[in-house]
């Protein structure tokens, strides 16, 4: 049986090219930190682990966009990665990929769908 959408905020909190909204999963039973970006009309969710070192990449909570506000950006060593997709295009781990989140959004409600790897934080097994 599939598992039930999470609820993660209201459509109205997350603006185009605005700020993430930052939340925590429990990947494989452990803490781990994700966000949700709106572009192109679109709601994209990433866990938020760079994928040259496994580093959160935002330097200011929910900062995740670059200065052309056209990619997702690490603030560690400047990677930069596609919103719609988490391709990685430029830096030292072009060709990466930031691993996504599915991501639904109905009646001005954004949620999001655990699966194998991901799970809400209230389920961890380490917690
Ligand atoms: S840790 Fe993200 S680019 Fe190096």
């Amino acid at each position: 049986m599939p598992d039930s959408p999470v609820q993660l905020c209201r459509s109205e909190d997350l603006a185009e090219l605005g700020l993430a909204v930052c939340f925590d999963v429990a990947e494989f039973g452990r803490k781990t930190p994700a966000f949700a970006v709106r572009y192109q009309g679109a709601v994209h969710a990433f866990l938020n682990r760079c994928a040259h070192v496994p580093a959160e990449m935002d330097w200011q909570a929910g900062q995740f966009w670059d200065a052309d506000k056209r990619f997702l950006v690490c603030s560690i060593h400047g990677a930069l990665y596609q919103p719609a997709t988490g391709l990685c295009v430029s830096g030292p781990c072009r060709g990466g990929r930031l691993q996504p989140i599915r991501i639904t959004e109905q009646d001005g409600q954004v949620c999001w769908y655990p699966d194998e790897r991901i799970q809400p934080l209230s389920n961890p097994i380490h917690p």
